[in-house]
């Protein structure tokens, strides 16, 4: 293994969604025979990408703010004589990449989220043409071949990208501009991805997609590649994120009852509950769908942790629809959810609809659903304290002598412990609950 130190240096900054964190990921594996180290501070960085949101218009406003910075510690680099290159990735580089460069003179480069296998080759030809400036979007299947076979890996869990894309198109919704068609990875390649993390000491994986559950590699469905992956020595978690409910089909329903490697936690969004807004979303089906779904996932595994997405104020909501939604929530019982105020993208089929919601309607709303949401949380929390559950310790705690780890149903757990148990699966007894965690003890097997 060769160790010498990295000549130069890469900040990476991450917003959005978890397949952002395992694209960051990948694209310091594309930089790293290149010479580039990580680092956490942007000052005097050589290379500094922006993985960038584009899903609400907040997510892409900070984008520009935070180039206004990166812009001034460039400045600053150059007057000592040295040079900052300026990356802007994923789904913003895609669908505004004129627009990047042309509010921000200071972005060399702006690659789309299929393309970032393209990185030494982009930052090599900016180097050589100064004041050249470079854009690159869709290369499509040729990403994940072009990627390197090995990952750096740094903890216990990793995010594992199986499916990209989607063909859904909510009427709210900029991924299908901008991270294109569903498109599944091959099994084979997942399994060797996955081999290669196990090998490293990554004990829990979760498999991501835009819409994970419409998986369809030649392993027969995301079911059957789960059932592949819980083989795999060493691998004794499997997650996925995130579902759509027209895609949970009866074999995935029913691995989470057989496959002990699948744990019980489902983020499957319905972001409304109401009939009429689901319609003008497209979302495909009704709130009593998602309901009996619901229903027949917690038949096969009882003990399942729901999650979901909500949207309020999507245009023509009233408050019939908003109590409708409320009505679900206090049907189904979340362990947590995420809820956000629609946001008026441009492009998509909902920006032109009439009836868009005042903003401090939307906040009112907004405040309700949390308020509920919350309690429901809280509920769950404590609904597990008593118990005794396995948790995968991934990491030291706060203070000296705590260890921080996760319950099967993904709440953070905090334990007085010792450091040599991170990458165990062990058992705890769970004491109390707290707003978003829990607290516990090592259950001391006798031998
Ligand atoms: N406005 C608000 N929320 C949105 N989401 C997607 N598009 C929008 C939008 N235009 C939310 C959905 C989705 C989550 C990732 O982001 O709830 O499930
Ligand atoms: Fe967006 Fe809908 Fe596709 Fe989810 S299913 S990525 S919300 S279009």
């Amino acid at each position: 293994m060769t160790t010498s130190a990295p000549a130069k240096r890469l900040y990476i900054k991450t917003y959005g969604c978890q397949m952002n964190v395992y694209d960051s990921e990948r694209m310091a594996d594309v930089l790293r025979p290149l010479g580039y180290g990580m680092t956490d501070d942007p000052e005097g960085a050589d290379l500094v990408v922006l993985n960038t949101c584009h899903i609400r218009e907040k997510a892409t406003e900070k984008v520009y703010s935070e180039l206004g910075q990166i812009k001034l510690m460039k400045g600053r680099k150059a007057k000592a004589g040295g040079t900052m290159t300026i990356a802007v990735a994923g789904c913003v580089a895609q669908a505004e990449g004129e627009e990047i460069m042309r509010r921000q003179p200071a972005v060399d480069l702006v690659v789309g989220p299929q393309a970032y296998h393209l990185l030494p080759e982009l930052i090599a030809r900016a180097h050589r043409a100064t004041g050249e400036r470079l854009s690159a979007d869709f290369a499509a299947d040729e990403k994940f071949d072009a990627l390197p076979k090995d990952r750096h890996v740094t903890g216990v869990t990793a995010f594992l990208t199986v499916q990209e894309g989607c063909d859904k198109f909510c009427t709210f919704c900029v991924v299908p501009y901008t991270r294109g068609g569903e498109w599944s990875r091959p099994a084979g390649d997942i399994l060797a991805e996955a081999r290669v993390l196990a090998a490293k000491g990554v004990r829990e994986v979760t498999l991501l997609g835009q819409n994970v559950n419409a998986y369809d590699g030649d392993a027969g469905g995301l079911a059957g590649l789960v059932r592949q992956l819980a083989a795999v020595e060493g691998l004794d978690r499997i997650r996925y994120t995130t579902s759509h409910p027209r895609d949970m089909d009866e074999a995935l329903i029913a691995a989470h009852g057989e496959v002990e490697a699948l744990m019980p936690y489902l983020h499957l969004p319905v972001q409304s509950g109401s009939d009429r807004i689901l319609k003008a979303m497209n979302r495909g089906h009704t709130a009593e769908h998602y309901i009996r779904l619901i229903e027949t996932i917690r038949a096969a595994r009882p003990d399942i942790a729901m999650s979901c997405d909500f949207i309020v104020g999507f245009p023509g909501e009233r408050d019939s629809d908003f109590e409708a939604t409320l009505n679900l929530v206090r049907e189904v019982g979340y362990a947590s959810a995420f809820s956000f105020k629609y946001s008026r993208r441009p492009g998509t089929p909902a920006s032109a609809l009439p009836g868009q919601v005042a903003v401090e309607v939307m906040d009112e709303r907004l405040q309700r659903l949390n308020a509920l949401l919350q309690t429901q949380q809280e509920a769950f929390n404590r609904s597990v304290v008593g118990r005794t559950a396995p948790v995968l310790i991934e990491k030291p705690g706060r203070n000296p002598g705590q260890i921080g780890g996760r319950s099967p149903w993904l709440q953070p757990v905090h334990i007085d412990g010792p450091e040599r148990l991170i990458g165990q699966i062990v058992p705890v007894c769970i004491d109390a609950a707290a707003r978003g965690s829990l607290s516990g003890s090592l259950v001391l097997e006798t031998a």
